[in-house]
């Protein structure tokens, strides 16, 4: 049976990733936002390209729009991605809780109301909380979740709605947690610092990274490709997922990458670490799922230079 695909968010920069390979593979795909700003599909498809995806303009906080997008499109796969950020949580704490937990609740009540069995939905490193909570070395996938911004907050909630859909409606579900998430269109949140480093370095101009520290990199196009897995293998229960991606690296590894690709880079970073663990383990995604999108950090950032180059003034 061929399906239908329900992106939310996929005008931001993961959306517009999972949006590209899902038409590159030739599936029918819905977006719903409510924005409709382009811009990061613009980087990535053509307007012809684009004409292959339907586009619902849309508030996640309205159950009856979410539950029309279902119905009307007779969606089957879902990747619900929609969120607010840290920043954004902590200037409306209200609002960060309307979309990102009641819009999770609208997303599961719509796929229980029309009978979809598994959906995939994003979460965060965020979840787990400061590095002095755990020992040293990679957090594991099991670890307790003791967030310390409302953003975490509310990501740790919908892990927990996922798991009561399971256990009252039989709706299985693959959560999975990003970490810095670089690569072409990842233009908002507190850590895009790095990739709007590397646009400015591919103009020429100055950057100043406002943190250092120790993480996991995770390419924009490895994470989509991630989610697009997770939509389409049904899982036996609720599951939440550590993306890991690769031994952690500084942000000074991420510039020094940045300078094998553009020597002449004026990249500074500022010595104020990040308050997350350095890594966090990601042998249960590992094990469940045959394929784990991890390009190496230096091929990514090259990649994203030559996108970059190749788009000149268009970003
Ligand atoms: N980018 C990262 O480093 C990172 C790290 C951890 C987790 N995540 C999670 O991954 C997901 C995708 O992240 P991203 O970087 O692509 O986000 P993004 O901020 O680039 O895009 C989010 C999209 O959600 C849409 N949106 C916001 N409120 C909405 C609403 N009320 N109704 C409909 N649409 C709405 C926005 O218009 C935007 O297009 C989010 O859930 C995010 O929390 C991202």
């Amino acid at each position: 049976m061929a399906h239908t695909w329900l992106v939310t968010g996929g005008m931001g920069c993961i959306g517009a990733w999972a949006l590209y390979h899902l038409r590159q593979r030739g599936e029918r795909a819905v977006n719903f936002d409510q924005s409709i700003d382009r811009h990061r599909l613009n980087w990535l498809l053509s307007a012809e390209e684009q004409a292959d995806i339907t586009f619902v303009q849309g508030d996640l906080r309205d159950t009856a729009a979410v539950k029309a997008v279902f119905a009307e499109h007779g969606i089957s796969r879902v990747i619900h991605l929609a969120a607010l950020q840290v920043p954004m949580c902590r200037a409306d704490p209200v609002l960060g809780a309307q979309v990102n937990v009641t819009g999770t609740v609208n997303i599961f009540e719509a796929a229980r109301a029309h009978g979809v069995p598994h959906i995939a939905l994003a979460s965060s490193i965020g979840v787990y909380g400061p590095p002095e909570e755990f020992p040293p070395g990679l957090v594991p996938n099991d670890a307790p979740q003791r967030p310390r911004t409302l953003y975490g907050a509310y990501k740790a909630c919908t892990e927990l709605v996922a798991k009561v859909y399971f256990y009252d409606y039989g709706i299985a579900s693959a959560t999975l947690r990003p970490y810095t998430v670089y690569g072409l269109g990842r233009d908002q949140g507190m850590t895009s610092e790095p990739t709007k480093a590397l646009v400015a370095a591919a103009k020429g101009q100055p950057y100043h990274i406002p943190f250092s520290g120790t993480m996991q990199f995770q390419l924009a196009a490895d994470v989509a490709r991630q989610f697009i897995l997770a939509a389409e293998r049904p899982l036996d229960g609720a599951y939440g997922f550590n993306l890991g991606g690769g031994a952690p690296a500084t942000v000074g590894d991420f510039v020094a990458a940045a300078r094998q690709a553009l020597p002449k880079a004026q990249i500074e970073v500022a010595d104020n670490p990040l308050p997350f663990p350095v890594g966090f383990d990601d042998g249960a995604l590992r094990a469940r799922y045959d394929t784990v999108y991890a390009t190496p950090l230096a091929a990514g950032i090259a990649q994203t230079i030559a996108h970059i180059t190749r788009l000149g003034d268009a970003i």
